[in-house]
């Protein structure tokens, strides 16, 4: 891990070393797709060097290592790879370690695509899933099978906000050398960090609140792991990524690196912002039921207390009808009514209709999707004209 694990988080997040030959303080961006085997370059890459000598950038570019490098640094990771988008994460590690006639033991309330690449995609290639509430770490271990190789959850799953146990599953899958992945992004490392907890592989989707502005797409997968070899990553970069080819772009490196420096004080404003929020929700008459992980009846409150460092910027409320909340979600003016998530402004999104549409409405009711569900994430916004702008939209 990094040397500078002493710091506070805030203080790892807004500084990283200059570049070098210029001392420029904003890391500057390297635009080539090409690099030219200057000097003993070519030497060295045929004796094997990888990541020190910039080849092409589909392999590798300098702003890409430098946002791994921070991301590992503030997920307290030893090691992290960025890759094109979040689900370029998520199929990148997958793919990346499992092998066919593998088993992989997953969450069943995942994000949609993330479930569809489970359900359909990933059993293409003879991998066998089993779908499990991960809550029930009894019902993960009964899931556990000799050819299982992964146990797939997230700290906080959307759009339910349930939370998963990370260090009961991670004990439970380490008893059998099962490799525990987790996606955070609904979290972010403000929210946990789930290396901490004894987790493997953290993913994240830095289109959400990493990037925080809405505006760049991109992945990344961190390693801390006594099962997987230290050099995991790096052999996911030259047989998976290269051959798969979902790299991230020198200048979304960029902007992804820029959003990490301001990344505490985001979430910590939204995090803030969502309680006051939820307080308020869940005094309002149209409102049947409000799922955050800061909420006394969330239903493992107390494991969300213990586990995350706030309570976070991600949460939903019910109304009676899908036709009700596409209307709340049509009227709000200051919030946006969008697909995505994490960035600086509040967001709203109707999972049932919207990310979880093409998963059969029987699934979505098993992973606790209802039609009246309203998502939202919540921004930076002043929180008094964030409450006037849903209650005026509530109030029709
Ligand atoms: C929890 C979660 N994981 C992964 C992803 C995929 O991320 P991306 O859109 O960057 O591919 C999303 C997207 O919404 C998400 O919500």
């Amino acid at each position: 891990m990094a040397a500078s694990e002493q710091l506070s988080l805030a203080s790892r997040s807004v500084f990283y070393s200059p570049e070098e030959s210029t001392q420029s303080i904003s890391y500057p961006i390297f635009m080539s797709a090409n690099y030219q085997y200057a000097g003993d370059a070519y030497d060295q890459v045929v004796d094997g060097a990888r990541r020190d000598v910039n080849i092409y950038s589909r392999c590798g570019n300098p702003n890409e290592y430098k946002f791994d490098d921070q991301m590992a640094e503030i997920e307290g990771a030893d090691s992290a790879l960025a890759v094109a988008s979040g689900m370029a994460a998520v199929s990148h590690a997958v793919l990346g370690l499992l092998r066919t006639g593998d088993h992989v033991v997953v969450d069943l309330t995942t994000y949609s695509s993330t479930h569809e690449f489970f359900d359909h995609r990933i059993q293409d290639f003879g991998i066998s899933v089993t779908f499990v509430d991960s809550s029930d770490v009894d019902a993960v271990r009964a899931a556990f099978r000799p050819e299982t190789r992964a146990l797939y959850v997230e700290t906080i799953a959307n759009p339910t906000m349930k939370v998963a146990p990370l260090r009961a599953l991670a004990d439970a899958a380490h008893e059998h050398g099962i490799v525990v992945i987790c996606d955070n992004t609904f979290a972010s490392p403000v929210v946990c960090r789930p290396h901490e907890h004894g987790v493997d592989v953290v993913l994240e989707s830095a289109t959400k609140f990493i990037g925080g502005h809405n505006d760049a797409v991109g992945g990344i997968i961190s390693l801390r792991s006594d099962i997987l070899p230290a050099d995991w990553l790096e052999q996911i970069r030259w047989n998976t990524l290269t051959k798969l080819g979902g790299a991230l772009s020198p200048f979304n490196a960029w902007l992804l690196l820029r959003g990490i420096q301001t990344l505490p004080l985001r979430v910590e404003r939204m995090s803030e912002n969502a309680q006051k929020l939820v307080a308020w929700l869940d005094a309002h008459p149209a409102v049947r039921r409000v799922y955050y992980p800061g909420h006394d009846a969330h239903p493992q409150r107390a494991l969300a207390a213990e586990q995350l460092d706030l309570p976070g910027a991600m949460l939903a409320f019910a109304v009676d009808s899908e036709e009700q909340a596409a209307r709340v979600c049509k009227r709000l003016e200051l919030a946006s009514f969008a697909a995505s998530l994490g960035g600086v402004r509040t967001v709203t999104q109707l999972p049932a209709t919207m990310a979880f549409l093409d998963i059969p409405e029987e699934e979505r009711v098993s992973m606790g999707i209802t039609q009246g569900m309203i998502r939202v994430s919540v921004g930076i916004e002043g929180i008094d004209d964030l409450i006037a702008d849903f209650a005026q939209a509530l109030e029709a």
